[in-house]
């Protein structure tokens, strides 16, 4: 069996000693061209080139939840194409979303502002109740997201491209849900994978139906949102921040107005790293899995997009 590492801006030898290690029966080595061809490969946004000589590849393992920009390469149609199914991103996204929630509901800003005054300023205690949490996509990461939110007992509202069930939270979908749950939401998360429908979701359009003084919380992809729209938003005092992970143009370019926006929160595309060990022990089980026959979670939908 050939397994072969296709990933960019990522350290080979970590990933090929885990992987040889797991799985010993294997040939596994870095692509280089002309290489023999490979029956799995884990990659992360591989060139074109790659793909290209790979006549009897069984899967490819993203080694990311967001299948996005390998979606943008033409890929043979037998080849399974299977993303990380959580392996330790859920738990950190649930960190992250819920701590830019505390940290807007409590106003950690403004006591953080106070201590730099030496003031001991209490502020009036907001009602939870008033602070609804609408979250689009109801996946792996946002499913977490909202269990999480629930233990602190916010109201979640949650949106998902079909019905489904999650306990605590009322799920909407379709366009008359996607009304409602911004109408509601003073905290709007989003959690979509980037597809034609949800490119520039986050837009003038759907941001000013959400409440005035509502927030913004962007960790899916950068793509998802118009930047312009949401400076705009800020700008007009109908939004009252954001906390944005994920840009148009990672790195973020040091001349961009959210460095220095006194209300954005900008943190480098972090929300949910990939994990190396939990990744290698999940694709290394779904490689045994399809050599048994048997199937596996994760599989991407290409004409869906995710
Ligand atoms: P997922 O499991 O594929 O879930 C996607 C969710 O979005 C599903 O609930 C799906 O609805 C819903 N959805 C898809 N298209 C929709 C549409 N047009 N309208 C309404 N709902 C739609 O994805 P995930 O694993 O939770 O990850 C979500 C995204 O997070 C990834 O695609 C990636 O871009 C991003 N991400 C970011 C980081 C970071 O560090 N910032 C880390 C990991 C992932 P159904 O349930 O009906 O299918
Ligand atoms: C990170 O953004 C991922 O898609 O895993």
């Amino acid at each position: 069996m050939i397994v072969t590492f296709c990933c960019t801006d990522t350290k080979a030898e970590p990933w090929l000693a885990g992987l040889r290690a797991a799985l010993p029966e294997a040939t596994v080595d870095v692509w280089q061209p002309g290489a023999p061809p490979a029956d799995y490969a884990v990659v992360w946004t591989p060139p074109q080139a790659f793909l290209d000589e790979q006549p009897r590849l069984r899967a490819l393992f993203n080694i990311g939840a967001g299948v996005d920009a390998l979606l943008q390469r033409r890929i043979a149609p037998q080849t399974l194409i299977v993303r990380l199914d959580d392996a330790g991103m859920a738990v950190q996204m649930a960190e992250y979303v819920c701590h830019a929630v505390i940290r807007h509901f409590r106003e950690f800003d403004a006591y953080d502002a106070a201590q730099r005054q030496g003031q001991w300023a209490l502020r009036k205690p907001r009602r939870r109740e008033d602070c609804v949490v609408g979250i689009l996509g109801l996946g792996v990461l946002g499913t977490r997201v909202a269990q999480a939110l629930r233990v602190f007992e916010y109201p979640v509202l949650g949106y998902s491209r079909t019905p489904k069930t999650v306990p605590g939270v009322e799920v909407l979908h379709g366009a008359a849900g996607l009304g409602t749950l911004l109408a509601r939401s003073q905290v709007l998360v989003n959690l979509l994978p980037l597809t034609p429908q949800t490119r520039g979701i986050l837009s003038r359009a759907t941001l000013s139906r959400l409440p005035p003084g509502a927030y913004l919380i962007n960790a899916a992809r950068g793509a998802h949102l118009v930047e312009d729209d949401l400076l705009a938003l800020l700008d007009s005092g109908h939004l009252s921040g954001a906390t944005l992970d994920v840009f148009a143009t990672e790195p973020l370019p040091p001349d961009h107005p959210f460095w220095r926006h006194p209300r954005i929160t900008v943190t480098p595309h972090t929300a949910a790293r990939t994990l190396r060990d939990e990744s290698i022990a999940q694709i290394v089980g779904k490689i045994r899995a399809l050599e048994r026959g048997e199937p596996i979670s994760g599989v991407v939908d290409p004409a869906r997009g995710y």
